[in-house]
């Protein structure tokens, strides 16, 4: 044979392969996901995301001090509703008092330099299930609109370092950030979750939060999988609303949807890498059919090579350790 090139030369040993590789994760890219419930001293396992617990607020303030620790810089806090709190206008979400607020509060106290950030949408405070307010079986815009930035603000007053609309209303960036100016919140960042599909993969979140919706599903807000170019005009419109990272959610079906907005967007961007996502993989692993420590860091050197620069993972405490 006669070559000029071979390819090969640079994939010969690990040192080498390490020397080119493209693409590295490391614990700063990482979100972690934290479910937060009421009382104390509890630690209940999410049943379709083995090794994923829902944590009452003493041991969720342990498990962010070690999270700091192993070199994770960010945590997105949801926290479960109790069903009595719940209704069609989601109250709850804006109590000063509500588990939110004073989860928000304490993480801050117990390890200040913690990024925090918070879901903002109605699901978990809903009575219906949905990510707004429900009239005559549909969810409407502009009131649900309101709530959220009111919500944001009440979020921001509790020491949040982002707020993270996971909605899909129209118009809700722009009324985000008007609402924190207002209130004077001028340092609070808003994470958007700009293109985020109406997707199968968030079921076992929903187990987790008990938040599945009651009636219907959330393709009249959350986007049609179908679609590339209108992640593009999301994206777009939450940047020009004031959007300070946008977010593609779920991530490993959607690459092609990352490198999209990674290209259109000059703001970093996020992908969230789901709960189904979690779940198959747990899932294969279970089963003896992957391998599920390999399975985690091409997964998300994957994600991150389509373009994204933070990843929201249940994986991060697990692609520490092994990237370490
Ligand atoms: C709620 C919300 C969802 C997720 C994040 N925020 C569920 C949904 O939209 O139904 C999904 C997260 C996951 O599946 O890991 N607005």
């Amino acid at each position: 044979m006669h070559l000029l090139r071979r390819n090969r030369i640079l994939r010969t040993s690990a040192a080498i392969r390490s020397l080119v590789a493209e693409t590295i994760i490391t614990p700063s890219d990482f979100i972690v996901p934290l479910f937060i419930i009421e009382g104390a001293d509890v630690k209940e396992e999410i049943p379709s995301m083995p090794g994923y617990y829902r944590m009452s607020l003493d041991l969720t303030i342990n498990e962010v001090k070690e999270l700091w620790q192993m070199g994770l810089k960010s945590v997105l806090l949801f926290i479960k509703c109790k069903d009595e709190l719940k209704d069609n206008k989601g109250t709850e979400a804006l109590n000063p008092n509500g588990l939110m607020q004073r989860s928000i509060k304490a993480i801050k106290d117990a390890c200040p330099d913690m990024l925090v950030m918070t879901d903002v949408a109605l699901d978990p405070f809903s009575s219906y299930g949905h990510d707004g307010i429900v009239e005559n079986n549909t969810i409407v815009n502009d009131a649900t609109v309101e709530v959220l930035a009111a919500m944001s603000v009440s979020h921001a007053q509790a020491g949040a370092d982002f707020v993270a609309p996971s909605d899909m209303m129209d118009g809700r960036i722009l009324a985000i950030r008007d609402a924190l100016e207002q209130s004077g919140y001028t340092h609070t960042g808003i994470m958007s979750y700009s293109a985020k599909y109406a997707s199968c993969f968030y079921g076992p979140f929903r187990d987790a939060l008990d938040s599945a919706p009651g009636f219907g599903d959330k393709k009249t807000y959350q986007m049609d999988f179908a679609n590339r170019t209108e992640a593009v005009k999301e994206v777009l419109m939450d940047v020009e609303e004031g959007a300070d990272i946008v977010m593609v959610k779920p991530a490993m079906a959607y690459l092609d949807i990352i490198r999209e907005v990674k290209n259109a967007v000059d703001i970093p961007v996020s992908a969230y890498h789901v709960s189904g996502e979690y779940a198959m993989i747990k899932a294969a692993a279970a089963n003896g059919w992957l391998n599920e420590e390999l399975a985690i860091v091409e997964s998300l050197t994957a994600i991150k090579r389509a373009g994204a620069d933070i990843i929201a993972t249940y994986y991060a405490r697990e692609a520490v350790r092994l990237i370490s």
